[in-house]
């Protein structure tokens, strides 16, 4: 089957129309493209599960802080297209920055407290920009179910949220870190890295995992279980950490003590690149 690019919301609608009529499933894989396995995990899964998929290719320019990283930002569209077609994905969705924000936005969707915390707090209104363009392509779409990588443990905290607060019809689909044999979980930044950067990269998820096993080992003192991860992180000059924290799975917030599922949470510069990770533990 192959793989349809589309590049109006007009069009979309158009096609994603009798489909819904005749009651196929429509899922939803928004991305912002430079596509790798990690995103091919999301695509895949959701093909699995819907008769149309449809994958959104945008880089979205009101969730960067820096114009310089949206202008750094890799566009490979023309590979990205060949690369749904191979995972079973039956519509491109890329549309233009106009397409998008024709006008001056006036309208934002703001999801309080799960963004005070982590990439939140460094990266200010960066999910501000990205719960508002979700809100969009689930206009623009309209699907029964959207997928999204735990990669970004943060930012699916703030979907499923809004999703449940502001009652969108719709089922969001969590889908676990691909990561490299090295153990880096895949990102479309992993390309800015070069070979001596690139090669240190795995310390940091071998940092959560140092903190996950102090966890498993009994320990309930974030203050301890930090110190586990951030003394491996020390080893390598090269890393500068910005945070690393252990927060509840829900509301993102860190916690006092550790007595049940929490989340490791951490990004890290290494250069000119910030890489984030996390990790579940406390779930036995
Ligand atoms: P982007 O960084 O392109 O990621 C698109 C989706 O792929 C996100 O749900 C992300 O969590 C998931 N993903 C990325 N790397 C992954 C990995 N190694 N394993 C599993 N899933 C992975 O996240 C965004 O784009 C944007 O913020 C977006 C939601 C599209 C809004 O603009």
């Amino acid at each position: 089957m192959s793989t349809e690019l589309i590049e109006t919301i007009a069009a979309l609608r158009e096609r994603l129309a009798p489909l819904r009529r005749s009651g196929a499933t429509i899922g939803l894989v928004p991305t912002m493209g430079a596509l790798h396995e990690g995103h091919g995990s999301l695509i895949e899964q959701c093909a699995r599960e819907c008769a149309a998929t449809v994958v959104s290719v945008f880089v979205n320019p009101i969730q960067f802080n820096q114009a310089e990283d949206f202008e750094k930002y890799p566009r490979t569209l023309a590979a990205d297209v060949a690369f749904c077609e191979a995972r079973g994905a039956t519509f491109v969705f890329a549309p233009s920055n106009t397409e998008m924000y024709p006008g001056t936005l006036r309208t934002s969707v703001d999801v309080s407290v799960l963004t005070d915390h982590l990439c939140g707090r460094f990266r200010p209104g960066h999910f501000r920009g990205v719960a508002t363009v979700v809100t969009k392509l689930f206009q623009i779409v309209q699907p029964d179910a959207a997928y999204f990588g735990e990669k970004d443990a943060q930012q699916l905290a703030v979907i499923r949220r809004m999703v449940r607060d502001l009652n969108m019809n719709l089922r969001i689909v969590g889908v676990p870190t691909v990561r490299e044999p090295d153990g880096l979980a895949m990102s479309s930044r992993n390309r800015h890295l070069p070979p001596e950067e690139r090669r240190v990269a795995p310390l940091l998820y071998q940092a959560l995992l140092a903190a996950g096993r102090a966890i498993a080992s009994g320990a309930t003192d974030p203050a301890e279980v930090r110190g586990a991860a951030l003394a491996l992180l020390a080893r390598e000059p090269l890393f500068k950490v910005e945070y690393l924290e252990v927060v509840d799975h829900e509301e993102m917030q860190p916690v006092n003590q550790i007595a049940g599922p929490v989340r490791l949470a951490a990004a890290v510069w290494l250069g000119s690149t910030r890489l984030i990770d996390n990790l579940l533990c406390g779930t036995e």
